[in-house]
């Protein structure tokens, strides 16, 4: 069995280092690797969240495209696409559109950082805020759905959004049967986090960055502006906290890494440390760049490449799949007769969530409520079964609908009863009460 794994890429103009040592270059390789299915794609509607410059989404979707290809993305090997060149994907974000809890969009973190920024502002909270920024996280969740992505690697600040869209996964599923893959995050914990020229994280919004394709010369002069501390030729330097160290370490082999570490040790200049780090840093880069340099001045050569490939994943997959998902929701020819569905093929039974009781070692009546092997609602330990028992009864009967507080605590009335499971909201938790509320009924 293959992993289908999908990588979205936002299109935000040429990569720096960090880009390439913390994302480009460990996807690379991990698509390259037996038994894994990898789609990547250019985000160019999510891009134009971030910038309504009609020249500045074509020029980054071509200098991105171009750099992930010359950094080793083989469009023969993975599906390569740009986003806008499968546009089912808007189809399917107005059918998710339709499942999504409001209340789950209100808190996603792009979106209440832009309101609480104006808040603090004094103006109105909505103010400058499109629904376009609001609607971020339903149009991601398409973007996976569409091919049932089983695995996305995303960092921690996106993880939320994968979490909607399981969630808007499993509303749509529980509706209309089984379409839809639950996709699972996979964060990459130990890329480590590149050092930019200051020493804090590499970043544009620092300022601090190393360009990836910079040429030869620039990238020396650019290295040579690494901060470093005082410390004379001959005098012994720390490793501990040199951004020039970790610098290096991110291109070295373990054994130039050694001998580097000796270098400090032994008080190298760091005018001599840097030079080393430069041609190191060059070595791996410039073929890199003589690559980039090819593909960015033939963009026809990209627009072909993509095209090929949204064109072939359109064909293959987007198409029938949006086809199907027509006919599950209703949208589907008047002529046909109401039960069409039953000729369709039978759709998997959806799991319903599901009460464990138990006792645990401490001699305390517990439950939890599962849905599958998710955990989504634990609740506290009872002194005995009667009351535990009475608990899951008001929450499985719908009498009471559970409060969570912002710790994630449930309550029923005024006593905490339990914790929401992890990655589980309150939306959540209520959706899947109420489908059993719904197949009691
Ligand atoms: N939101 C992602 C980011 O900011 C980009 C993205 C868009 C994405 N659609 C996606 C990532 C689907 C993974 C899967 O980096």
């Amino acid at each position: 069995m293959t992993l289908r794994v999908l990588t979205g890429i936002k299109p935000t103009g040429v990569p720096h280092l960090g880009n390439y040592v913390g994302a480009i270059r460990p996807a690379v390789v991990a698509s390259q690797a037996e038994g894994v299915d990898s789609y990547f794609f250019l985000a160019d509607y999510h891009a134009l969240i971030s910038t309504q410059d009609p020249l500045r989404v074509q020029r980054s979707t071509l200098e991105v495209a171009a750099s992930w290809m010359a950094c080793g993305l083989d469009p023969e090997k993975v599906a390569f696409y740009r986003q806008s060149d499968v546009p089912e994907t808007t189809e399917l974000t107005w059918l998710l559109t339709c499942v999504a809890g409001k209340g789950l969009l209100n808190r996603a973190h792009a979106y209440k950082a832009a309101v609480d920024r104006n808040r603090a502002e004094g103006v109105d909270e909505d103010a400058g805020v499109t629904a376009g920024l609001y609607m971020y996280p339903v149009l991601m969740a398409a973007d996976i759905l569409l091919f049932n992505a089983q695995r996305v690697p995303v960092g921690r600040d996106q993880v939320q959004h994968i979490e909607m869209a399981r969630d808007f996964a499993q509303r749509f599923n529980h509706i209309y049967g089984e379409h839809f893959t639950l996709p699972e995050a996979a964060v990459e914990e130990q890329v480590a986090t590149l050092p930019g020229l200051d020493g804090r994280k590499m970043s544009k919004s620092y300022d601090n960055v190393i360009p990836l394709f910079a040429p030869r010369d620039e990238l020396r002069r650019v290295v040579f502006s690494i901060l470093t501390d005082s410390r004379a030729p001959g005098e012994p330097k720390d490793t501990e906290g040199s951004p020039l160290f970790q610098l290096y370490q991110a291109f070295a082999s373990a054994g130039e890494t050694a001998a580097m570490r000796a270098a400090y040790a032994e008080g190298i200049a760091w005018g001599e440390a840097k030079e080393r780090l430069f041609e190191r840093i060059d070595a791996e880069l410039a073929p890199l760049r003589e690559r980039y340099q090819a593909l960015v001045a033939d963009p026809a050569g990209i627009e072909r490449v993509l095209r090929t490939g949204g064109e072939r994943l359109r064909d293959e997959q987007a198409r029938p799949f949006l086809a199907r998902l027509r006919d599950a929701v209703g949208l589907r020819s008047l002529a046909s007769a109401s039960h069409a569905g039953a000729e369709a093929a039978p759709v998997a039974k959806p799991v319903l969530p599901a009460f464990k009781q138990y006792r645990e070692a401490d001699g305390r009546f517990h439950f939890k409520l599962v849905e599958g092997d998710r955990l989504l609602l634990q609740g506290d330990g009872f002194g005995s079964p009667r009351d535990c028992g009475r608990v899951v009864g008001l929450l499985k009967s719908g009498a009471a609908m559970p409060r969570v507080d912002d710790d994630g605590r449930v309550w029923l009335d005024d006593a905490a009863v339990g914790a929401l499971g992890d990655g589980v909201d309150a939306d959540a938790l209520r959706a899947a009460l109420a489908r059993l509320v719904e197949a009691a009924a």
